[in-house]
């Protein structure tokens, strides 16, 4: 017999109109579409052609519309502002509409791209809205993004307006965001017309005459603007992500099938129905807050959770537990980095008990391998299914998971489980691109098309979404991700194939710091490598060798090379070990061995490579790790 799982998989690969289009049914259309799936341009698919539909109506007016206009769409909740502030869908609607006319008041229209660089405020959730509602295209920026990465994603996406606030607040430092975006700015060549700052009560930014407009006052005085009608192909946003060089990758979203994705995940996913309460503890500025703190919860018209906050330091590490509790939080999304902090804290999950959890039914964890310590020690303090799915910028949802509105299948540790329906997921050998045989390591690749609401191309640029995804395996998008599928077709992500580290959730690119290394006048050359962390997962460790004739400290040119990453990637980026090495170990064609330093960093066993050129360099390489503590040294303490 075949469970629901099974039945919706098989459907959604051997008949993706009928599965797909049944799950549109369930959002609002202007038109319906002409075609569900179109494949007339292959190998860009795309879904719901002819189709009109607005976002913002579907996340928050049909609430409203269908008679849940004073049910809580949105709780914000700040430990750090001490502050507690919640919005029916009728409220979010009115405050959506009017900063949509603020938009329009400008000039933004259809089309046009509107930066959101904002903290976790409910007026980051606001502006993503009003753009949409306009049929306008967002770009919201990480906060803790550096001038410089802020600069890149102003000149590809060239907004004509920005939305920004004042600062934002880690733990206890406020962070000014005005400079930052004035220096991003002034390094830009594409120039905003107009910014618009919320001023917070804790920091007041200074604003540029004729360029930069007060939140509050503009939407005082502005006319609320009602939802406009876009093809359900039109962009709703463009989210960067690392790529493999400094150029970060402008994932594009449509508006059409990113709803009924989302909007379908919300039940066959999380198991969650309209009226639940909805937690992701992430960040606007990631896919994970764009998909799971914004659109998919208010598609499904659950109350949604905006957190400014951390799992640990605000003020403890029962914060998770206090918000779960005071707001009766039935499903909640996080990283696993954030339970690692936890458990660092409170080991034995002592704050547990001091909270009622009863409303609690599940966690969901994604964005790093999740690992089996982390998903015990949740098992067991939580006593609630713990969900690994696996999942990237670039798909906009889970490619695997325990689909829990389905059918709940037995744990394994380290696997996500099983594709979720949509994803035709397989093992190619990267050397033949033969199909593996199950339980061999391969690279994780999806046959085409992609599910609605994945990427159907980078923002401007076919040429590098060919590049960057469907090159490699004809007629198949390349996760870059390598794992297996078992005998009972779950699915195990092992590692990225690309330069990509996972820190603390965060998605980083060692290629990009490699770059801003390289541009030290004392550095000849370099290399960073994600290393193992216990709190992070990862964390990026650098190796420079300094150029011949170099007699400075190399611990000022070491952190001289920590702060050049600071500033121009930011302080997400979490680099602050590097050494200096005589040399970098290679094969003789020049080729750094990556592979075995990771081994040797992370203290796993090694061979020495048949093509090294100089194996005594490998004894070098693991004292430089010593005296910074990985390797051998690790192990010890
Ligand atoms: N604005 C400005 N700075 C920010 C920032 C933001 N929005 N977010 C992070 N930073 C800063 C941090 O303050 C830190 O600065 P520091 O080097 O001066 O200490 C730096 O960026 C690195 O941040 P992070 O890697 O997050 O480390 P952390 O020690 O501050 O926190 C965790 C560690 C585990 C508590 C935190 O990463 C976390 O809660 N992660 C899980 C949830 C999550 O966000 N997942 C992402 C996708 S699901
Ligand atoms: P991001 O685009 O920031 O979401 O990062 C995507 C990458 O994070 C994936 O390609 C994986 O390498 C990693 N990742 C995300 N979720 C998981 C998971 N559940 N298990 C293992 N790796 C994961």
């Amino acid at each position: 017999m075949t469970n629901l799982y099974e039945e919706a998989y098989d459907r959604s690969i051997n008949d993706p109109d009928g599965f797909w289009g049944e799950a549109a049914e369930d959002c609002h259309w202007y038109k319906k579409w002409d075609k569900v799936l179109d494949d007339t341009n292959k190998p860009f698919y795309r879904w719901f052609t002819g189709g009109m539909v607005n976002t913002c109506y579907n996340a928050v007016d049909l609430h409203v519309d269908q008679g849940r206009g004073h049910q809580t769409a949105l709780i914000y909740d700040s430990p750090v502002t001490d502050t507690i502030k919640k919005y029916t869908y009728a409220q979010l609607k009115d405050e959506t509409a009017a900063f949509a006319g603020v938009l329009a008041g400008q000039g933004v229209a259809k089309g046009d791209r509107v930066l959101i660089y904002m903290p976790m405020i409910p007026e980051a959730v606001i502006a993503m809205l009003g753009c949409a509602r306009i049929g306008a295209v967002h770009s919201v920026v990480f906060g803790g993004f550096a001038a410089n990465e802020l600069a890149t994603r102003i000149n590809d996406a060239k907004p004509k307006v920005i939305v920004s606030a004042s600062c934002g607040i880690e733990v206890k430092r406020i962070i000014a965001y005005k400079p930052l975006l004035d220096g991003a700015i002034d390094m830009a060549n594409a120039k905003p017309e107009k910014c618009i700052i919320l001023q917070r009560p804790m920091e007041k930014a200074s604003m540029i005459d004729g360029r930069d407009l007060d939140w509050q006052e503009a939407v005082a005085a502005a006319e609320p603007h009602d939802c406009v009608p876009v093809a359900a192909t039109d962009p709703l946003y463009i989210l960067y992500t690392s790529g493999t060089t400094g150029e970060p990758k402008g994932v594009v979203r449509d508006n059409g099938s990113h709803m009924v994705a989302l909007k379908w995940t919300m039940g066959a996913v999380y198991n969650v129905a309209p009226g639940d309460v909805y937690w992701a503890a992430s960040d606007v500025g990631w896919v994970v807050g764009h998909s799971y703190i914004v659109y998919g919860p208010l598609f499904k018209g659950c109350t949604t959770i905006v957190f400014e906050g951390k799992p640990v330091g605000t003020p403890d590490a029962g914060a998770f537990w206090r918000v779960i509790s005071q707001h009766k939080v039935k499903a909640m999304f996080t990283a696993p980095t954030a339970f690692r902090a936890i458990k660092r804290e409170d080991p034995r999950g002592d704050l547990i008990r001091d909270y009622d959890l009863s409303a609690f039914k599940a966690l969901f964890l994604a964005g790093e391998r999740l690992d089996p310590d982390t998903l015990r020690w949740a098992e067991n303090k939580l006593g609630v299914p713990v969900i690994d799915h696996w999942w990237q910028t670039e798909t906009g949802w889970a490619i695997a998971a325990n689909c829990l509105g389905l059918h709940k299948f037995p744990v394994k540790e380290g696997s996500p489980t099983k594709p979720a329906p949509g994803w035709n997921l397989q093992v190619l050998d990267p050397e033949t691109t033969a199909p593996v045989k199950a339980g061999d390591i391969g690279a994780l690749v999806v046959k085409l098309p992609l599910p609605p609401g994945a990427l159907p191309t980078l923002w401007q640029n076919d040429k590098r979404y060919l590049e960057s995804y469907l090159d490699e395996y004809p007629g198949f998008y390349k996760t870059a991700d390598a794992g297996f599928i078992d005998e009972e077709g779950y699915a195990f992500v092992m590692t990225r194939t690309d330069d990509i580290i996972n820190v603390a959730g965060h998605r980083l690119s060692t290629g990009a710091m490699e770059e801003i290394l390289a541009d030290h006048p004392e550095v000849a050359e370099c290399a960073v490598l994600g290393v193992e962390d216990q709190l992070k997962g990862q964390v990026p460790v650098g190796f420079l060798v300094l150029n011949a004739g170099v007699d400075r400290d190399p611990d000022e040119i070491i952190a001289e090379t920590i702060k050049m990453v600071r500033d121009r990637i930011g302080p997400v980026a979490a680099f602050k070990t590097a050494t200096v090495v005589k040399r970098l170990p290679k094969t003789r064609s020049g080729k750094i061995l990556r592979g075995t330093i990771q081994k040797i960093a992370d203290n796993k066993e090694h061979k020495v490579p048949a093509t090294i050129d100089d194996p005594a360099i490998l004894e070098e390489m693991s004292d430089a790790l010593m005296k910074i503590g990985y390797g051998k040294a690790r192990s010890k303490s």
